[in-house]
């Protein structure tokens, strides 16, 4: 399979006040298609810039990213959303959902920006087995606000997944949630990659969630510091992680 994403020394430099933040310095990688990836590292390391230059929410000061053939980093900002919006969906730490909208409006969100009424056809075949997917049958009419955190989460996936997008990116999905719900968030994103074919790009602090990937890359002030390769296992044990995370000092 050919790779879905490959970032070519990616740099990504933010200006503050008179002077310069270097969040992302040289990145190259790829990710194929139906791998589960996780990127670990400390506050601050720029785990969740360069998530965002991987899926096209943000531009690299230099270097390329490829997104499924395409060179996302020089597209017109018109031309990188739609591919973004083909492609991709994300799930944020913070849920990012609109509290004026009913669950179901919420998930419906992707078709109805791009122009398609959800609420007929296969749209709402779409978003109504995106609901059932993540268990949330009969909630919805329910506002973002009448949900626990974890239910809140949940929507944020199933819109993350209505499209069936082929790349999914998620920063910090769990980091708001104990350990059961984020629980539930996580083996969602293992059934879409490891049953669903989709390709997951995890970014999280905790070992535990690192663990459900194939692979873990290793951020250290902008850069890749590790590559830890785990392979696939379906019990998603940690402890290897941990072993390998000890070895190296962290
Ligand atoms: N919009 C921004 N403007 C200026 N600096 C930023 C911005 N976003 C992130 N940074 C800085 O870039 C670095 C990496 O941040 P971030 O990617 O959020 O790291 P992480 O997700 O690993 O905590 C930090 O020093 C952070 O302060
Ligand atoms: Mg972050």
């Amino acid at each position: 399979m050919p790779p879905i994403l490959e970032a070519r020394d990616v740099t990504r430099r933010y200006r503050v006040g008179s002077g310069d933040v270097d969040a992302v310095r040289g990145v190259s990688l790829t990710v194929d298609a139906g791998e589960f990836v996780a990127f670990m590292g400390p506050s601050g390391s720029g785990k969740s810039t360069l998530l965002h230059l991987l899926g096209g929410l943000d531009r690299p000061t230099s270097g390329d990213v490829v997104l499924d053939g395409e060179l996302v980093s020089r597209l017109s900002d018109d031309a990188a959303t739609r591919l973004r919006r083909e492609k991709t969906g994300f799930v944020f730490q913070f849920f990012n959902l609109i509290p004026l909208l009913s669950v179901w409006e919420n998930v419906a969100l992707p078709f109805t920006i791009a122009g398609e009424d959800a609420r007929h056809g296969e749209p709402a075949d779409a978003v109504r087995a995106a609901l059932a997917s993540v268990d949330l049958d009969g909630k919805e009419r329910h506002r973002p606000d009448q949900l626990s955190a974890g239910e809140q989460q949940r929507v944020a996936l199933a819109r993350a997944l209505v499209r069936h997008p082929a790349l999914l990116l998620a920063d910090e999905p769990t980091g708001n949630l104990d350990f059961s719900t984020g629980t539930e968030i996580l083996d969602r994103l293992w059934s879409s990659c490891h049953e669903g074919g989709q390709t997951v790009v995890l970014v999280t602090h905790d070992a535990k969630a690192a663990a459900y990937a194939d692979r873990v890359y290793v951020m250290h002030d902008g850069s890749l510091r590790d590559e830890i390769r785990l392979g696939r296992r379906e019990d998603h044990g940690a402890g290897q992680l941990i072993a390998r995370l000890a070895d190296l000092g962290l």
